[in-house]
């Protein structure tokens, strides 16, 4: 008996394997991180993420310009301080790194969408995501003293013009903080796109790198979530619906598309996937060996994504797609 279905059949032009496609990739759902460092005319490349730089504002202009023209809609701002200390003062100062970049990428384009990742990790000299009690050295930061400080930086990144704030430091209740605080200063109409599903991943080690915020000890494990854990995803995105988030975000996204797809199930948010850095290094060092095709595996990748649920992807590839995308 020759089979009667035969699923092949729609497999036998490209022309018809374009018309059948469920999932396609689009630079819509790309957003571009960039790192902001002080200082004029610098770009130094991240020596485990070749391709990334770390940017002064000038140059995070420029490059703000060239991700328009590609048409990618948004960029991510993360900022290294001059300075570190135990208030994170770099973070939520008026005059922050990540406040002058927002501020002059919203000058020189005004329609690139900026989006400010909150968070102490790279503003305090012990590189946690919150503030610990004076002498700590066991990394336990404390969680309601975090989210005054989360309040002050996100108030001042959506001064500074930011459009969308991302608190990133999985603290309880950090939702309904920022919130709160956007609201009595007037920006009732900035989105928050909360790193609800975030866990405690050997992937972000070259980040930590690009961002200079590797924990000078102990480890994020007391507030990044466990990697066994699916349903307790569910529970901190019912949180943070619950709080007012306006966007949720899974990362890293690759050994997590079963979280980007239960979030999806259970939410009517739209769903981000943060491609991270350990997954871009993967792949880069692969191609820089010849040992992959770089274009085809990293477009099934993000498409993989997009078919998990995922409505936007955070990822250091975001240019190369969106070139790739044009042919
Ligand atoms: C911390 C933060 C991390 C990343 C962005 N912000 C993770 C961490 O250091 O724990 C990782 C992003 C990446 O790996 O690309 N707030
Ligand atoms: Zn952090």
């Amino acid at each position: 008996m020759f089979p009667t279905h035969r699923p092949r059949r729609l497999r036998t032009h490209p022309q018809l394997r374009r018309m059948v496609r469920e999932t396609v990739l689009s630079k819509n759902d790309l957003i571009y991180p960039l790192f902001a460092v002080p200082g004029e005319a610098i770009a130094k490349e991240v020596k485990s993420m070749p391709g990334v730089y770390q940017l002064s504002v000038d140059k995070i202009v420029e490059e703000a310009k060239e991700v328009y023209d590609l048409g990618i809609p948004a960029i991510i701002l993360f900022g290294i301080p001059a300075d570190k200390d135990a208030d994170a003062t770099g973070a939520w100062h008026d005059c922050g790194i990540v406040q002058k970049a927002a501020t002059a990428v919203k000058e020189a384009v005004p329609d690139l969408i900026v989006i400010a990742d909150t968070c102490l990790c790279e503003y305090t000299p012990h590189g946690h995501c919150g503030y610990l009690e004076v002498g700590d050295l066991t990394g336990r930061v404390l969680n309601d003293p975090t989210l005054e400080l989360l309040k002050k930086t996100a108030v001042s990144q959506a001064k500074a013009g930011a459009d969308i704030i991302a608190p990133s430091g999985m603290m309880d209740g950090f939702v309904q903080s920022i919130r709160v605080a956007l609201d009595e200063a007037g920006f009732q109409d900035t989105p928050i796109l909360s790193y609800a599903a975030k866990y405690a991943s050997a992937y972000y080690g070259p980040f930590r790198d690009a961002a200079e915020s590797t924990p000078q000890f102990g480890d994020r494990r007391t507030y990044q979530m466990d990697p066994g854990n699916a349903r307790e995803a569910l529970k901190e995105i019912e949180l943070d619906v619950a709080e007012g988030a306006d966007m949720l975000m899974v990362k890293p996204a690759l050994a997590y598309m079963d979280i980007i797809w239960r979030i999806k199930e259970a939410s009517n948010l739209p769903v981000a996937a943060y491609n991270v850095s350990g997954e871009y290094s993967m792949v880069k060092a692969a191609a820089l060996n010849d040992w992959i095709d770089e274009e085809r595996v990293v477009m099934e990748t993000l498409t993989g994504f997009k078919r998990a649920g995922a409505d936007l992807i955070l990822t250091y590839h975001a240019k190369d797609a969106a070139r790739w995308l044009d042919g």
